[in-house]
């Protein structure tokens, strides 16, 4: 298995660029599917979890045409639902999208348990509350959940929300979008990804109002007619690189973002002493690797987002102070604190509230990546501390980040990409 070695205690300078959302081409890529004409989708992030998704979409029958690196063409007119494969769909989060696509186009849908990064309970009640509530019967059968009515379409209806879910306001809104009557959703998610979902089926034609509110109003149309997209900038990926300069000390810009989507992640950053100046499309943050430690409360969009709650732990063991982090959303996105307690981070943590001691000097150790974030909260520690540092599971890190290596580097980062021993032994011999 590929690994990352780090030589960490350098500062990072310079610019870099940000990729398209991860979370909101996977929706978008998926509403394709209640397409009969063909999209194309700018944008894109070249990351695994988008490649497999769009292998699954050809392996169903759309006809995918990469027109560049960050650009699809997605004609979904010949898909057959019920058919996405297994072995793929339960790679990723982002196959049960399929589901209210699916339920949505043909009345019925039938895809395997989804994957996803393992940071607690992940299930679909929601999901199904809200294909319910548009008229399916859902089970579960042979690990696959069946979606069907035995109407044509699903049915307009008020679909009520007790726990805000991006993924279930995401798949509610692909249900409805070709519905007969109105559906209204209450307690929405209120994420910018949601937001683009909406853009994008309003410029297919759909009639979507109330977008990033809580209540989302979708008037079903007959037919979706073919559209170009361009996806929103990714907040998590920019946020990660602020963690990184914050943690090392340097001045970075990162390029291509919309700063209204990262008001949590600038305001606590600046918070724990760090200079941050937004421009229209970029941030820039300053540091002079000195931080305060502070609070941390993980909360739903606009709140502080738990996909950043890793990447801030691991900041902050280097802040002169201590720190707190309490993560609401999952029930298990504390494991990578046991990483960064091997490096010598003083860390207590009781459920769902861990104390960070702060100001311990840390020292390079074999790190392993437990999932997508808690990858890039191991790439940040390894570049704070001055030693070094080896990171496996970095196929991980690669399913949300792209060229992060590269990206590193080019800011002067000591950091390289190897084949682990095994593997450079087995090549060796080839
Ligand atoms: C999406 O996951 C993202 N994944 C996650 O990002 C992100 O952390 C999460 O939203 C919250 O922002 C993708 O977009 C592919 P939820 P999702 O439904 O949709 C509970 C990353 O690092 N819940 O908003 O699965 C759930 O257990 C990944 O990029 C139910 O109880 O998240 C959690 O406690 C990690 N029943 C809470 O709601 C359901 O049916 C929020 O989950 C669904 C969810």
């Amino acid at each position: 298995m590929e690994h990352i070695i780090i030589n960490g205690g350098r500062p990072l300078y310079g610019n870099v660029s940000i990729n398209g959302m991860k979370n909101a081409a996977l929706p978008i890529i998926s509403a394709c599917v209640l397409n009969e004409e063909p999209c194309i989708i700018d944008n894109i992030p070249p990351v695994s979890d988008i490649e497999i998704l769009l292998d699954i979409l050809s392996s169903i029958g759309a006809d995918v045409r990469r027109l560049t690196k960050n650009s699809v063409e997605i004609n979904c007119k010949n898909v057959r639902p019920c058919s996405s494969p297994r072995e793929l769909a339960e790679k990723l989060r982002g196959s049960s999208y399929l589901l209210g696509a699916e339920f949505g186009r043909f009345g019925k849908a039938s895809v395997s348990h989804p994957g996803g990064c393992s940071i607690g309970a992940r299930p679909l009640d929601l999901h199904m509350k809200a294909f319910e509530a548009l008229g399916a019967d859902c089970a579960h059968k042979n690990g696959r959940l069946e979606v069907e009515t035995d109407l044509l379409r699903p049915v307009g209806n008020t679909i009520y929300f007790d726990k805000i879910s991006v993924g279930a306001t995401a798949n509610a809104i692909l249900a409805s979008v070709l519905a007969n009557g109105v559906t209204t959703i209450e307690n929405a998610a209120r994420e910018p990804h949601i937001v683009d979902l909406s853009a994008f089926l309003n410029a297919c034609g759909a009639n979507i109002i109330g977008a990033g509110t809580s209540v989302i109003k979708i008037k079903g149309v007959q037919k979706l007619h073919g559209c170009r997209h361009s996806i929103i900038p990714d907040m998590i990926e920019a946020g990660t690189y602020m963690a990184a300069v914050a943690a090392t000390g340097g001045k970075v810009t990162v390029r291509n973002v919309i700063p209204k989507h990262l008001e949590a992640i600038s305001s606590k950053l600046e918070e724990a002493g760090v200079n941050v100046i937004c421009g229209d499309d970029c941030i820039t943050v300053e540091s002079n690797g000195k931080l305060r430690g502070v609070s941390i409360v993980t909360k739903e969009y606009p709140g502080f987002a738990t996909d950043m709650q890793p990447q801030f732990g691991a900041m902050l063991c280097f802040a002169e102070g201590a720190s707190d982090i309490v993560e609401n959303i999952f029930s298990s996105r504390f494991q990578y604190l046991d990483e960064l307690a091997k490096m010598g981070a003083e860390i207590k943590v009781d459920t769902n509230h861990a104390v960070i001691r702060g100001g311990a000097k840390l020292s390079g150790a074999p790190l392993f990546c437990h999932d997508l974030r808690a990858g890039a909260a191991m790439v940040i520690a390894a570049l704070a501390t001055k030693d070094t540092s080896t990171i496996e599971g970095i196929d991980k890190i690669e399913r949300g980040y792209y060229n992060i290596v590269g990206k590193l580097r080019e800011l002067g980062a000591d950091i390289q990409k190897k084949a682990s021993v095994k593997d450079e032994q087995i090549s060796a011999t080839m």
